[in-house]
Order: C-alpha cells, then structure tokens, then sequence
C-alpha cells in the first residue's frame, strides 16, 4: 500500500466555480476530480463510480459527506474513505485530501488504497462487473 501523504496539494479550480450543494468536474493533471460543495464545506472525489467506471458529475449530495451515483444510485460515503452504502456498486471511490486557501481549492491526487477489498485500485485487475 503507497503512502500518499507527502503528495504536494495541486490547484484545481476557486470555491465560487462550484455552486452551493452541487458537484463539478474539474480534470487535473489527466485525473477527473470532482468537487462537491457541501454545505459543511468543500470535499473532492475522482470522478469515477466504480460500478460502471462512469462519471459522478451530476449526482446529488446528501447530509454532510454522502454523494449519489446519478445512474444507479449506489450512495458514496465521502467522509469515511469513499466506501459504498449501497448496491449495485461495491467498492469506494477515491477520496482526495482538500485545503481551501484564499477561495482557492487544492487537493492531493491521492491513488486509491488498495487492498484485497479494493482491487479496483490495483493496475492491471480487470474486474467483471
Ligand atoms: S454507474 Fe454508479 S451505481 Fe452504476
């Protein structure tokens, strides 16, 4: 398992391009990351649900820390590690590390954790969903 924890936090994009309760896509250095303004403050996942390797722009966000997929609706739960509430998808999404400097949104492109419970995250796994 690699240690993300000196990654450098990189510029993705200011606190006012994403409306209040909404998500949006921003791509970073060829990662799709996408910012969701939750009313308890800024979080950032890869765009990615990994029941279809599909987008998650678009889909509505919940409480504090919970995204919806917005094509099958499996619930993401952003602040415990991206894990899934619920079927169909079964593995988590990939959390990125946020800091809000001066209107400015910055995260760590963190790779997913891997681990015999995600090997999404493992290059080269293929899975058939
Ligand atoms: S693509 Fe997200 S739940 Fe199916």
């Amino acid at each position: 398992m690699s240690d993300n924890s000196d990654l450098e936090f990189v510029f993705v994009a200011r606190v006012d391009d994403v409306p209040a309760g909404k998500n949006r896509c921003f791509e970073v250095e060829g990662r799709g990351v996408l910012l969701c303004a939750f009313h308890s403050g800024m979080k950032a996942v890869e765009n990615i649900c990994p029941h279809e390797k599909i987008s998650l722009e678009g889909g509505r966000l919940r409480g504090a820390g919970k995204i919806v997929c917005p094509h099958h609706g499996s619930n993401f739960d952003v602040d415990d590690d991206g894990k899934a509430l619920g079927a169909p998808a079964v593995l988590p999404i990939t959390v990125f590390p946020v800091r809000v400097e001066d209107g400015n949104v910055y995260v760590q492109l963190v790779t997913a954790k891997r681990g015999p419970d995600n090997p999404f995250a493992i290059p080269g796994v293929k899975l058939n969903f």
